[in-house]
């Protein structure tokens, strides 16, 4: 490949990390402090960022309440996977929780305390002591604005660290070489819409999810799969798109996000008899089952017609049994939002609620080190220079189905690791950045310029809606082979509006059109990658529940889903049953 000529304005940086959640914010704070020269790119200021969204808790046995230890976290982790998560991430994952907590609440943040001064746990869904026994109080929290005091605190470290921030900036494509190694990113900067090489010898995604492919969804605008875009164009798998995560209590009709919390201080779920009916489902976990199980029993009951509301298409939330003084201390932004989302008064009255879209637990490949890595058919193989973390990364910790506060720990613990992966290895190695490829640079610039000359074709936000429309429609929480290869070929179709949309007002310069015409191309990746997956597999696991294929299917499925954009082609990869140090556990039937 010939070097660059581009004119494109360049910029130089050790490693450029793309977004600025709490995993993107966790890895720079980490290279910055060892000096290394970082930027973070991100489409809106850090502290706007989804994670600033999560609210329950970050999961950790810190046995703060009652006894507990990583082993028992990381068996329901297992367990709440349905066993599709690489166990030996897992391990690595929850023993470090404890470590990274402390390391937060070093670093300032504004946890919920104890009488004696130690940080507030509350219950979640999945927690259990004692592999299932009963449940424990893991999740560490600040009220119901963990994400919020998180993103706050790593920002401000950031800050006071030097990490150079990109602000209103959006990235466009990877660069790769002729070896297939990541040297940087193409980059938008959204005031002026001038077009950027960002020169990097290691580069972060760090994007987050997708949960705006669907119609009705907990997430933030801005979650549209910028990275997963990124890699999809640039050869790089999918891996287990099927599974993504309806959390049970979305508000009905807004999407916003109520907490498992509310269920963890003794919130209760009821249908239209006032009958509590997860007691039915999981006698002993009750509502505080993980929630790929919890959304699926909520469905069954308004299915069969024991919703809430005048179309019994909800159900209730209880909580006023709480009282004032717990609802206002534990969870003031939900008294909030019942008010703003649902007109009620949630000391008074039920939240009418509904399963919705909220997290993707597939993404771009990587290992616990935060290396993506590819397949070559019997062993996987690391990108050099790119690595993936967060929401946007199956690592895999989450498998099939990932247990609520498991989010924002995944953030901070393999946020972390990258980023001292990535100091050990450059001090190592990558003493110059390589060579730009002038082929790569012009592949992510005629893209745009396609976009951005056409001067008639598909709107983006009749499309978008189409795309949303096709994976509520075809992709819920119940799945049929049927109705997934009609998704398939409505997604596949849409796949060659997109190619088609016309940017249509160039008179202004920041226009917001321009980026959604870019999002779009990064969304149908997410959509088809998604309904390419799900209609392949034939067995129901965690969170996806096909009706003609019912049972859990371990002979043939215990498998890794692997999904090529370039001719929609799947492969598959094993599982990694083997954790890092200790025994592994054994595939079994998951009750409650
Ligand atoms: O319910 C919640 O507070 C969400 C937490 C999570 O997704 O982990």
């Amino acid at each position: 490949m010939a070097a660059v000529k581009s004119s494109l304005p360049r910029r130089k940086f050790d490693v450029v990390v793309v977004g600025a959640g709490g995993a993107g914010m966790r890895c720079s704070l980490q290279l910055a402090n060892a000096g290394l020269n970082v930027a973070v790119l991100s489409k809106v200021f850090p502290t706007r960022s989804h994670t600033v969204a999560a609210q329950g808790g970050i999961g950790a046995s810190l046995g703060n309440m009652s006894e507990d230890n990583w082993y028992w976290h990381m068996y329901d982790t297992v367990k709440g996977s349905d066993w599709l998560g690489d166990q030996d991430a897992i391990e690595f994952m929850c023993r470090e929780a404890p470590n990274a907590v402390y390391e937060l609440e070093h670093f300032g943040m504004p946890f919920d305390r104890n009488a004696d001064g130690t940080i507030y746990q509350r219950p979640f869904g999945g927690h259990t002591a004692n592999f299932g026994e009963k449940p424990v109080q893991r999740a560490c929290a600040a009220a119901d604005r963990t994400g919020h005091a998180l993103l706050h605190t790593l920002y401000q470290r950031n800050v006071a660290s030097r990490t150079q921030f990109f602000v209103e900036w959006m990235a466009l494509d990877l660069i790769r070489d002729a070896d297939g190694d990541v040297v940087g990113v193409t980059a938008l900067e959204m005031e002026t819409g001038e077009v950027y090489i960002f020169e990097a010898k290691t580069t972060v995604l760090a994007t987050g999810g997708a949960g705006r492919i669907w119609a009705a969804s907990t997430n933030a605008f801005i979650n549209t799969g910028d990275g997963m875009g990124m890699a999809a164009r640039a050869g790089i798998p999918m891996q287990d798109m099927e599974f993504w995560q309806f959390h049970p209590t979305g508000v009905a009709g807004a999407g916003v996000l109520i907490t498992e919390g509310v269920r963890g201080e003794g919130g209760i779920l009821l249908n239209k008899d006032g009958e509590r009916f997860m007691e039915r489902y999981a006698p002993t976990l009750k509502d505080l089952a993980p929630r790929d199980f919890v959304s699926r029993c909520m469905d069954q009951e308004i299915k069969e017609g024991r919703g809430c509301g005048p179309d019994g298409s909800y159900v209730h939330l209880k909580l006023d049994h709480l009282g004032s003084d717990v609802i206002n201390k534990r969870l003031p932004s939900i008294l909030e939002i019942g008010h703003k989302f649902a007109n009620i008064d949630a000391t008074k009255e039920p939240i009418p609620v509904v399963p919705t879209i909220h997290y993707q637990m597939g993404g771009i490949p990587a290992n616990y080190n935060g290396q993506v890595v590819t397949w070559d058919g019997t062993q996987s193989k690391v990108v050099n220079g790119l690595y993936a973390i967060g929401e946007c990364a199956a690592v895999s910790v989450h498998g099939a189905n990932r247990l609520g506060t498991n989010s924002l720990l995944d953030l901070v613990v393999f946020g972390r690791a990258s980023g001292n992966h990535i100091v050990a290895s450059h001090l190592e190695r990558q003493k110059s950045h390589k060579p730009l490829p002038q082929e790569s640079v012009d592949r992510s610039l005629d893209r745009i310029n396609k976009i951005e000359s056409r001067t008639s074709g598909e709107k983006t936000q009749a499309v978008g809606n189409e795309i949303r429309n096709a994976m509520q429609q075809h992709c819920g929480v119940f799945r049929t082979v049927a109705s997934l290869e009609e998704g398939v070929k409505k997604i596949d179709a849409l796949a060659h509006k997109v190619d088609n949309i016309a940017f249509q007002d160039k008179s202004k310069v920041f226009n917001t059109a321009r980026i959604e015409a870019l999002e779009l191309s990064n969304m149908i990746e997410v959509a088809r990658s998604t309904i390419h997956s799900a209609a392949a597999r034939r067995e129901s696991r965690g969170a996806h529940a096909l009706d003609d294929h019912p049972a859990r299917d371990d002979e043939n499925w215990i498998k890794h889903t692997l999904w090529y954009s370039d001719g929609n082609r799947l492969e598959y990869k094993p599982v990694q049953m083997q954790p890092l140090t200790v025994e592994s556990f054994p595939p079994k039937s998951r009750t409650f």
